[in-house]
């Protein structure tokens, strides 16, 4: 346990949203995606960023890949099976690093010892003695999971915890894989661990809680109160199932009780909710309203009584600043007059820096919302900013449409679509809606055959003429792909966003570059 000056004792935060995050259905990631998760980890201030699990397929290994040789200022860690494939694969991935992790894990439950593995216990020592030995004369940071380790008998969960350290590794986590723990079960686990594991000073024992039962982040905070030394968590709590402890509330939970935990963390607390909408934006996991820390309505005060206490003293009804998770202070920004000075300045408190190029086109751009709707707020103006710094290929981009609809008639659509230099139009009688025919229309002229599986749009701030965002999720091919609009027209905003995925489904299904 390493203790500061001031008897906090520093907690590692290990982050696995591009891995087991990335396993929410349908939260799959591109290369450049991952790379601005990626950037925005380390601005975080992150320590350990879980970038993948590089055998799994091309695209897991080139995240990692690219993740080791260009993002810099955290261990970048990619998981492998106890396998001498997976874990030459994982560590090729990461060895241009500046620090590499390969995380090695095996299950040890009975339950997956006898259905999955078929394998004893000593079969199970046996196999995770001999991978992390081969890892560890790779690399010299080796992280092992038992995993399901929380449904594993506690006499053999400290013999797999000793045997982890004795053949190398430097890190050991404890994974709630199936978010079946209670938070003083939790606590007595880690606590018998340091009890009786004979060389547990030898390593860091990480947690790592799945919320099936809604109890990720309590199971986390009692590991840390029994003594574990590095958390397993992911921006807005994403990830398989349920999802996983959510760093936001963790971090927050420890800073604002440090009176009781007395712990802290490398994360930069202001940047919480930007990497929040960051991440919900690049997945189209959208973050609900009274979600903890990072909801719109976290630090809203609706009642008379409530808001008559916040004037007197804010610390009347709020526990944490707004400002100090990420929240502007205010939230009006800027109308139609307003110069390039102050969306510079506003992009920047929203902690955006923006080339002078990227000020110039934003600037045009805002000057177009800003005509649209009267006034611009902040996640409208982010909105803006991730349409100028995410650079996506767009194969087919939107000009212009119209449509006439009404009750009991069929819409009859007339869109413009421009495919490289080229405008295609087209003008069809169909659908039961507008959108439905803006759907049907670009199927048509896109050639593409695609199934929308989900469809969502909700207002990105208040008022009648706030911009509305649509996510949408297109199968084609069996595999999923979405696509994010956003406009103060909800029509314009549905063929954004199924833009949007099928530029996604024509880059990622482009036959290879040859190399002649
Ligand atoms: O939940 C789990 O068990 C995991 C392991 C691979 C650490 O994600
Ligand atoms: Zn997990």
């Amino acid at each position: 346990m390493s203790q500061s000056e001031n008897d906090n004792r520093r907690i590692i935060i290990f982050d696995t949203t591009l891995r087991d995050g990335e396993q929410s259905p349908g939260a799959s990631m591109n290369l450049p995606e991952k790379m601005e998760v990626a950037q925005a980890l380390v601005d975080l201030g992150v320590d350990v960023i879980e970038a993948g699990f590089p055998i799994a397929s091309p695209g897991d290994y080139e995240a990692v890949y690219e993740i080791s040789n260009n993002i810099k200022g955290a261990t970048i860690c990619g998981l492998a099976r106890c396998r001498q494939p997976d874990i030459d694969r994982a560590w090729d991935a990461l060895k241009h690093a500046d620090q590499g992790r390969i995380h090695v894990f095996l299950a040890t439950s009975t339950i997956h010892r006898e259905f999955k593995l078929r394998m004893s216990q000593e079969d199970i020592l046996e196999r995770m003695g001999e991978s992390l030995r081969y890892a560890a004369s790779l690399c010299d940071d080796i992280e092992f999971s038992p995993e399901d380790a929380v449904r594993t008998e506690i006499d053999f969960l400290c013999a797999v915890v000793e045997k982890a350290i004795a053949s190398g590794a430097k890190t050991v986590n404890i994974p709630d894989t199936v978010g079946y723990a209670t938070p003083r079960q939790m606590y007595d686990v880690i606590d018998t661990l340091y009890n009786r594991v004979p060389n547990i000073d030898q390593a860091v024992i990480a947690i790592h809680c799945h919320n099936d039962l809604g109890m990720a982040v309590a199971n986390t905070l009692s590991a840390i109160e029994a003594g574990a030394g590095q958390i397993e968590c992911t921006i807005n709590g994403i990830g398989e199932r349920a999802g996983n402890c959510a760093l936001e509330e963790v971090v927050m939970a420890m800073r604002t009780r440090n009176d009781y935990y007395r712990t802290e963390t490398g994360i930069n607390t202001p940047r919480l909710v930007p990497i929040s909408q960051t991440v919900s934006r690049i997945t189209g996991l959208h973050v609900q309203r009274n979600k903890s820390i990072v909801g719109r309505n976290a630090f809203a005060h609706e009642s008379g009584i409530h808001q008559d206490g916040m004037l007197k003293n804010p610390t009347t009804y709020e526990i944490m600043r707004p400002e100090d998770v990420g929240w502007a202070a205010t939230d009006l920004v800027l109308g139609k007059h307003s110069g390039r000075a102050a969306l510079a300045d506003r992009a920047r408190a929203l902690g955006h820096d923006l080339t002078n190029e990227q000020l110039v086109t934003l600037f045009e751009d805002f000057k177009v919302l800003a005509d649209k709707k009267k006034e611009v707020y902040d996640a409208d103006l982010l909105v803006l900013i991730e349409q100028q710094t995410l650079a996506v290929s767009e194969e087919w981009s939107f000009e212009s449409y119209q449509v006439k609809c009404g009750t009991d008639m069929v819409p009859t659509i007339q869109l413009a679509l421009r495919h490289g230099d080229q405008i295609k139009t087209a003008e069809m009688t169909c659908g039961d809606g507008p959108i439905d025919a803006v759907i049907l229309a670009i199927e048509e002229l896109t050639g593409l055959d695609v199934v929308c599986k989900d469809f969502n749009v909700h207002s990105v701030t208040i008022g009648q003429d706030a911009q509305g965002e649509v996510t949408m999720q297109l199968e084609y091919q069996g595999e999923l792909y979405r696509g994010r609009g956003t406009s103060t027209d909800s029509v314009e905003a549905s063929a954004l966003a199924m833009l949007a995925a099928v530029n996604r489904i024509l880059a990622s299904n482009a036959p290879e570059q040859s190399a002649e």
